[in-house]
Formats: C-alpha cells, sequence, structure tokens
C-alpha cells in the first residue's frame, strides 16, 4: 500500500490530505494512460469480490470494469445469494472470501459492518457506501474539481440537502484539502456531530471552514461548487413523504443558484430525482459536471484498487 500504507480504504477521515492528493494524482496519470490507450496492468490475475446489500450502476460497473482494465476480475456478489443474508456472520464471511480474492468492496448499512469486515478479513476491504460514508464518491468529485477548477485549495462547496453519507465525505474531503464547506439542511438532518467535529478540527488546520445552515441561501454564498444529493436514501424509502415535505425549501434552482458564484459548477453523485432536490434547467444545464464526475468514478477507484491491490 504505497501511498494508503494501509490495507483498507473506508472512509477519509482515516487517510492524511496529503495521501488524498497523492492517490488524485495517480487517477489522473491513470486516466491520462486510458485516454492515451496505454496498457496498465498492475492487477493481473487479481480478483476482487464486490458484496452488494443495496442497489448500484456507477459503484458496480465503474469497478467491475475498473479491475478488467488493469488486468484483473471482479465478482459480482449479491447479498441475498450470498449466505450472508441467510445469517452466515460478517467474520466467517470475511475468513473464507480472504482466502479466495484479493480485495472486497462492500456497500451496506451500518459503517460497523465493514469496519467489522475488515478486523476479520486479511485482504483490503474498500467502502462502496455505507449509511455513514461514500469515500469513492468523493475522491471521484476531488479529481473532477481539480480538473475543471485547476485545483482545490481556497474553493467553496456548498452541499444542499439531507446531511447523510455524501455530506459526511465531501465534508472530510472539503477539511483535508483546505476547501471550505457549508451545508444548507433542514434542523433534524445536520450532518453526524462527531463527523463535524473531525472536519472542524482537520479545516482549523488547513485554513479553511466547516459551516452548518438551516438557510440554504446562506449556505450557498458565493459558492464554486454547488452540490446535491436525493432526500431520501437507500434504505429510508419509507420515510420518502415526511423528507419530501423537510426539504422542499431546499432545491436547487435558478433562484438559489442566483446567490452562488456566478462560475459555480452544478454537481451530484447520482442517481437524481429531477425536480426534487434540483430542477432540471440546472441539472441539465451548462454548469453541470454531473457526467464528468460519473465518468471519474472509474479513474478514482484504479487509483485505489492499484495502490491495495498491488
Ligand atoms: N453515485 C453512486 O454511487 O451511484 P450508484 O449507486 O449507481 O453506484
Ligand atoms: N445518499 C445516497 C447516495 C447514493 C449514491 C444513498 O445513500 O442512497
Amino acid at each position: 500500500y504505497k501511498i494508503l500504507g494501509q490495507k483498507d480504504f473506508l472512509a477519509l477521515a482515516d487517510i492524511s490530505g496529503d495521501q488524498i492528493l497523492q492517490l488524485l494524482k495517480l487517477a489522473k496519470n491513470i486516466k491520462n494512460k486510458h485516454e492515451m490507450g496505454e496498457d496498465f496492468r498492475p492487477l493481473t490475475g487479481k480478483t476482487l469480490g464486490m458484496i452488494f446489500e443495496k442497489s448500484s450502476t456507477r459503484t458496480r460497473v465503474s469497478f467491475e470494469v475498473g479491475m478488467l482494465q488493469l488486468g484483473g476480475h471482479a465478482l459480482f456478489l449479491s447479498s441475498n445469494d450470498l449466505q450472508i443474508g441467510r445469517g452466515e456472520t460478517v467474520s466467517d464471511t470475511a475468513k473464507v472470501l480472504s482466502q479466495y480474492v484479493d480485495g472486497i468492496m462492500i456497500r451496506t448499512f451500518e459503517h460497523e459492518k465493514v469496519k467489522e469486515l475488515a478486523s476479520a478479513a486479511t485482504i483490503p476491504i474498500i467502502n462502496g457506501l455505507t449509511d455513514t460514508a461514500h469515500p469513492c464518491q468523493a475522491l471521484a468529485d476531488l479529481l473532477t474539481i481539480q480538473e475543471v477548477k485547476g485545483s482545490l485549495k481556497g474553493l467553496k462547496m456548498a452541499y444542499i440537502g439531507d446531511g447523510n453519507n455524501m455530506a459526511h465525505s465531501l465534508m472530510i474531503a472539503c477539511a483535508k484539502t483546505g476547501m471550505d464547506f457549508s451545508i444548507g439542511c433542514p434542523q433534524g438532518y445536520e450532518p453526524n456531530e462527531e463527523i463535524i467535529s473531525i472536519a472542524q478540527k482537520e479545516a482549523a488546520m488547513n485554513n479553511c471552514t466547516i459551516e452548518v445552515h438551516t438557510s440554504a441561501a446562506a449556505a450557498i454564498k458565493n459558492a464554486d461548487i454547488v452540490y446535491s444529493d436525493v432526500w431520501t436514501s437507500m434504505g429510508q424509502e419509507q420515510e420518502n413523504e415526511l423528507r419530501l415535505e423537510a426539504f422542499k425549501d431546499y432545491q436547487i434552482n435558478a433562484d438559489l443558484v442566483s446567490h452562488a458564484d456566478k462560475d459555480y459548477i452544478f454537481m451530484h453523485c447520482l442517481p437524481a430525482h429531477r425536480e426534487e432536490e434540483v430542477t432540471t434547467e440546472i441539472i441539465d444545464g451548462p454548469q453541470s459536471v454531473i457526467f464528468h464526475q460519473a465518468g471519474n468514478r472509474l479513474h478514482a477507484q484504479k487509483a485505489i484498487l492499484a495502490d491495495l491491490l498491488s
């Protein structure tokens, strides 16, 4: 693990700002090779197991294709079909799979489960989203911001919506790379307090700020990056009606973005609910970089895979 210096990639909070920048450099390098049609196969003969307890389009396909491009192979393991879905423990599963595959990417509910898997497994574990964090997405997003804005330090990201997994990972990503982060969210939907405090400590060392607002207009003021995510995450479907009501003043629309910097870019991890958290006009508009960011999942994750599995 040349860059990460540790077995697993579970959360950006576990790694330093410098390591994040090095991963981004490697990702850019791997992306350039890919675009030049150059072969880069450090993972020949290696297998990644991908456990999914939730749906996925981007994560599943980008990890599978990423492994193939790096010379390896990926196995899609749906929890419905694994014995884990019938009660086999995470730790037993980890010990068994450690002998077959070279790494595991897992998407699940509780963050604790991923930690448990990582401590029982002898192979690298990659977090492909939990209820608490989505570090692969945040890393890819930093790559996109670097490409579009030229650098990270000194920029301001405004995240409007639920204080969820995306909010957590982006907050930490900004704090560690010197970007101001400001969230606008309804009362009761703030990010996890412990994560806010980690981010604030980190931000203080990197000359940037973390702000939590209940006013979307206050949060978005002069933002260089305007970010949104769904109001109802996977696993919260039964709260949908309640959330539609709670978040109705937190839609990203022409009126709200008039408070952002005029050269702001709009970002969304996808999948999006058009006309809920963002209007079609904004998400499909000229300042939106949503497909650029989805594309970068592939390159950012190839950097993580190359570092952890080779
Ligand atoms: N953004 C993201 O992780 O998308 P999927 O749920 O499609 O993997
Ligand atoms: N917050 C969303 C992100 C999806 C990529 C969810 O957890 O469903």
